[in-house]
């Protein structure tokens, strides 16, 4: 896998013809665009077929979570579109992954389309140890919750998981080579962390045993966001 492809470009922006803007401009050095909560709510399906019509890949990061028929039928509408991967929360429970899992591989032979690689959110790289335990509830460590639910996202047929990099040896121990780890909450040296609570560098992500990172505002946020991509990928190669 290339540079270009390892680094995922999240289009984090409120307008369409934004989000098409900074698709032309990084063309060439970002294969992957992630299309999330608020891009998908603003712009739906056509900045996705944009994207496509642009040969670019589209990562849609709507972390379906809900009973096993709802989210199964939404991953079908997203294999319809053509996107790369989309997500669901592990937390969903097994029926909820599997189902959509089956259900979508069906539908992909029937219709002689490319299946999409479905991913699971384990713990979002905006919870803290702290925060799992007092607001969510759950009483064993951080890293015994990740293996939990990425062994359990293996179990149900899924590609692969969404987690901080913080977490990718121990998911890589556990889940095997072929499991792909997607990971958020990376920040360069010199960006602040935002509200991101379990980060890493691109660098120290790769080197982790992530297979694709994902990053926003480190890059978007730069005075010269080409020159950061050209230095995340520097770091990248080096890794
Ligand atoms: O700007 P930043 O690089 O922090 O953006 C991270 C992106 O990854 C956001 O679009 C966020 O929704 C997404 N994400 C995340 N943590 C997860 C899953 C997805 O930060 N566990």
């Amino acid at each position: 896998m290339t540079c270009n492809e390892k680094l995922i470009l999240a289009l984090d922006v409120p307008e369409y013809d934004y989000a098409l803007e900074l698709v032309d401009k990084f063309r060439d050095r970002i294969e992957i665009f992630k299309v999330g909560l608020e891009l998908y709510t603003v712009a739906g399906p056509l900045i996705i077929r944009e994207i496509h019509r642009r040969g670019k890949k589209v990562f849609l990061d709507l972390k379906l979570h809900d009973i096993p028929t709802t989210v199964s039928r939404a991953g079908i509408a997203a294999a319809r579109m053509g996107v790369f991967m989309f997500n669901v929360h592990a937390s969903g429970g097994y029926n909820m992954m599997k189902k959509c899992m089956d259900d979508v591989v069906k539908v992909c032979l029937k219709e002689n389309l490319n299946r999409p690689r479905i991913l699971a959110v384990t713990v979002l790289t905006s919870i803290s140890m702290e925060v799992l335990r007092d607001e969510v509830g759950i009483q064993h460590s951080l890293n015994t919750h990740v293996k939990h639910l990425s062994s359990l996202a293996l179990r149900a047929g899924l590609d692969g998981v969404v987690a901080s990099a913080n977490e990718a040896v121990l998911i890589r121990r556990h889940c095997g080579r072929g499991f792909l780890i997607v990971t958020p909450g990376i920040r360069t040296s010199w960006t602040p962390p935002d509200d991101q609570m379990r980060t890493m560098t691109p660098k120290q992500a790769i080197r982790a045993g992530a297979d694709y990172i994902v990053m926003g505002r480190a890059i978007l946020s730069q005075v010269d966001p080409v020159k950061t991509i050209e230095l995340i990928k520097t770091e990248i190669d080096a890794a």
